[in-house]
């Protein structure tokens, strides 16, 4: 059974004593994750090892980084590898996401090159896709986010791509308030199961967990998990503030 997975994306937000609050608030809830559930907590580099130790006592909580290098060592001042994050028991990262494409010009082949070095080093990807208003309203937005798959992820073998994360996340609904339908979401998210089953078949499509990210909030949470294709979200904005990210994680199938 796939998992269901509730992702925080702090993003360049909180300083560490807001996060460390923020963290206390959240398991001060006490909500018991069941075996097919996990939360993430996708956090700034510098609050890895603090968020790591309170996640480590709990069952399925777990800490990601929001980046890792393309590369595997060297001259590459500020960059931080999947190799450094592993010698940290850190075992998700994010990787491409839509603001770290736009911003710093992250392009589908570097993104396939930071996934294989996530693999590497044992980490899991949390790989996200997901269109501009531009090409949503031209109506093709599933072939591009299919591009997106197939140049990032589709050189995978069938083991390796059972390890990745998806995430769903489109531009137009990100931070903006404006979420998907859950029928849009639905939709993409079948289209997405449906390109990884005609590329790997259906037993591993089915076996990828595909979140929905873009405006998460704890009062939409559950009729878009709800959907059967839905796995949980990667949550920004919502994710600051304990008592919403706390229903959030309710809403969980
Ligand atoms: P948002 O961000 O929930 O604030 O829209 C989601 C994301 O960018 O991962």
């Amino acid at each position: 059974m796939r998992k269901q997975i509730a992702a925080a994306n702090w993003k360049m937000n909180l300083t560490f004593q807001q996060g460390e609050k923020l963290l206390d608030d959240i398991f001060d809830a006490g909500i018991d994750l069941a075996t097919h559930q996990q939360v993430i907590f996708a956090v700034p580099f510098p609050y890895l090892l603090m968020t790591r130790s309170e996640t480590e006592e709990v069952k399925n909580y777990e800490v990601a980084a929001q980046n890792c290098s393309d590369k595997d060592s060297g001259a590459y001042t500020g960059e931080v590898s999947a190799e450094m994050l592993h010698s940290l028991a850190v075992n998700f990262c994010i990787i491409g996401h839509s603001e770290r494409r736009e911003y710093f010009g992250e392009t589908n082949s570097l993104l396939s090159e930071k996934v294989n070095q996530c693999l590497k080093f044992n980490i899991t990807p949390i790989f996200c896709c997901g269109e501009s208003l531009a090409i949503r309203e031209s109506g093709i937005q599933n072939e591009f986010v299919q591009t997106q798959l197939r140049e990032s992820l589709f050189h995978l073998n069938e083991e390796n791509i059972k390890r990745i994360v998806i995430a769903y996340e489109p531009i137009w609904a990100i931070g903006t308030g404006k979420t998907a339908s859950s029928a849009q979401a639905q939709e993409m998210h079948a289209h997405l199961r449906s390109v990884l089953a005609k590329q790997y078949g259906n037993g591993i499509a089915k076996d990828i967990s595909i979140l929905y990210g873009g405006s998460v909030k704890a009062n939409n949470a559950k009729e878009l998990f709800g959907c059967p294709d839905v796995d949980g979200g990667l949550v920004g904005g919502a994710s600051l503030v304990a008592k919403d990210f706390i229903e959030i994680i309710r809403s969980l199938k």
